[in-house]
């Protein structure tokens, strides 16, 4: 609508005042994701983002996404300016994960390799020697496991069991999960298959083993899509956050996008799945952003932490399987 319409079009005018980009996550909303695309900016899955940022000669990056995102992107890139949305955005697997616990687990497994996924503090990441996200944490234990390394792996443990399911990798896992993709239920899905015969599986490795058993594909948010694209069906019943239908449906007008259902409290629940930390990022928060006239926008990262988090997060960024 016409108020939209004002906010897009002054927040494409303050990015080029300001040489600023906009990076945008396929949870985010429909509007912010297309803002990303009509402003030349970029969406992307975390690891993805984390790469462009890092490479992109903005001045002044916008990260729209979650807490973890920001840190990450001015741990890269501490030259750049980066602004959020809002700080408040957190994700339940940096919130399930404080420093100091995360500390006294590692204690006990001193002979461990420690690898992170991603949605960490930056306290979180500091203490790692591998920062890994849903794309890339396969590739990398298995590597590690080749080596002979024991692993310990935090904080989800649905993507943990699943990786040491595939790989046969040692792993002692710290027992956080996502409340989004926890919530998603197998048998609700197995009737809703029968509705969709001819439908294929798409989950996020977030979600509990039972539904990912019953995938056809498994991957971080940029696999999914690719795979949305790449098997023939023509029916997809989706296992992750909402947002991710804006590009499959982009990407494919002629497929049909099922949301997985979800439970809570017993009841069945379709077009749940939204994260309410990547919905915080709406378009008055990136313009907000962007005028500096409020406090809660600049990502800061204590400078000892970002020299610790950058040695696993350099890892991962120059990882090749
Ligand atoms: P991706 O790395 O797949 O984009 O996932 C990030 C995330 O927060 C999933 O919930
Ligand atoms: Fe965190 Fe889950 Fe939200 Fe992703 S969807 S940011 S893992 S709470």
């Amino acid at each position: 609508d016409a108020e939209k319409e004002s906010y897009k079009s002054r927040i494409k005018q303050l990015l080029q005042e300001k040489n600023a980009i906009l990076i945008a996550h396929y949870y985010t909303d429909h509007e912010i994701q297309a803002l990303a695309e009509e402003s030349g900016g970029f969406i992307g899955d975390s690891l993805e983002m984390a790469k462009f940022g890092a490479k992109h000669e903005a001045d002044t990056l916008i990260i729209a996404g979650v807490r973890f995102m920001g840190e990450t992107a001015k741990i890269l890139s501490p030259e750049k300016r980066v602004l959020m949305p809002t700080l408040e955005a957190t994700c339940s697997l940096d919130l399930g994960c404080g420093a100091d616990e995360f500390e006294a687990f590692k204690q006990k497994y001193p002979d461990h390799t420690v690898v992170v996924y991603a949605n960490t503090s930056a306290a979180v990441k500091a203490k790692a020697d591998w920062v890994v996200t849903s794309s890339i944490a396969l590739d990398v234990v298995e590597h590690l496991d080749s080596e002979g390394e024991k692993i310990l792996w935090a904080p989800d443990r649905h993507l943990g069991s699943y990786i040491a399911k595939q790989t046969g990798a040692e792993m002692v896992m710290w027992q956080g999960a996502c409340i989004v993709h926890d919530e998603f239920k197998s048998r609700a899905l197995l009737d809703l298959k029968k509705q969709y015969p001819d439908a294929a599986v798409l989950v996020h490795p977030e979600s509990p083993a039972s539904v990912v058993d019953i995938a056809d594909a498994v991957g971080s948010t940029t696999q999914l899509i690719k795979a949305s694209q790449a098997l023939p069906n023509t029916q997809f019943i989706v296992a992750t956050d909402k947002g991710i239908f804006y590009k499959m449906q982009q990407l494919s007008p002629e497929k049909e996008f099922i949301e997985a259902p979800t439970g809570g409290n017993g009841a069945t629940c379709r077009s749940c799945a939204h994260c309410p930390w990547m919905a915080m990022n709406g378009l008055k928060a990136v313009e907000d952003a962007l005028l500096g006239e409020s406090e809660g926008h600049e990502v800061f990262v204590d400078a000892e932490l970002r020299e610790k988090a950058l040695v696993p997060l350099n890892r991962m960024v120059n990882f090749q399987a």
